[in-house]
């Protein structure tokens, strides 16, 4: 039986760190699906065609972390046709053996009900979006309103929105570094293991 990790969390909470770090200490694939919905907004056109037809090419596309690209994700990350067109290869990449991780928004919930292990990774938003800015250089008053924005839309969407599921663990790394928010997760996991 394959081992799935769930990490979701609103954006730069520090999923994605975590999920890179649990990889390489568990040897599991990774996916960051929010580069799913940034390549589907960054393609263009009809966003449920561009879904329909997302190649792992396009996952390399430049500019795809970008704050642009990231308001471009949530928006189309909000119609169900599009969401319903990257289930499919979310579960199949999720059922890999050893195990995999996958983080988002809605691993925990709607992705990966089942997962062995489902982490919410939350912060304070002054914290989020000083670590975006610092990572895009970016300016942090800017980067907060953009991530607020961003996670309002997420949130209130009715298809998959952002939210813990009932039996995920909350891990809060606002007052955390990097290697302690790692640890806590790595616990997390070899319990289950
Ligand atoms: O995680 P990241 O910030 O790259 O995600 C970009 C956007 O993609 C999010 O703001 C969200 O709207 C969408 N997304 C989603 N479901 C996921 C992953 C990302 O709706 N599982």
């Amino acid at each position: 039986m394959p081992f799935t990790i769930a990490i979701d969390g609103p954006a730069a909470s520090g999923k994605g760190t975590i999920a890179r770090a649990l990889a390489q200490e568990f040897g599991f694939p990774h996916l960051d699906t929010g580069l799913l919905y940034r390549a589907v907004g960054a393609i263009g056109g009809d966003p449920t065609t561009a879904a329909r037809g997302l190649d792992p090419e396009d996952l390399l596309r430049p500019g795809l972390r970008s704050a642009e690209a990231g308001q471009a994700a949530s928006r189309v990350a909000a119609i169900p046709e599009v969401r319903a067109a990257l289930i499919d290869f979310q579960r199949r990449f999720s059922r890999q053996e050893p195990g995999a991780i996958l983080d988002g928004r809605d691993i925990g919930t709607v992705i990966c009900p089942g997962a062995e292990v489902k982490l919410y990774v939350i912060a304070a938003d002054e914290t989020r979006a000083a670590r975006r800015a610092a990572e895009l250089g970016a300016d942090p008053a800017v980067m907060l309103a953009e991530l607020r924005e961003r996670d309002a839309r997420d949130a209130a969407r009715d298809t998959a929105p952002l939210r813990a599921a009932p039996d995920a663990v909350i891990l809060d790394t606002t007052a955390m570094s990097i290697d302690e928010a790692v640890a806590a997760a790595a616990a997390l996991v070899r319990k289950r293991l």
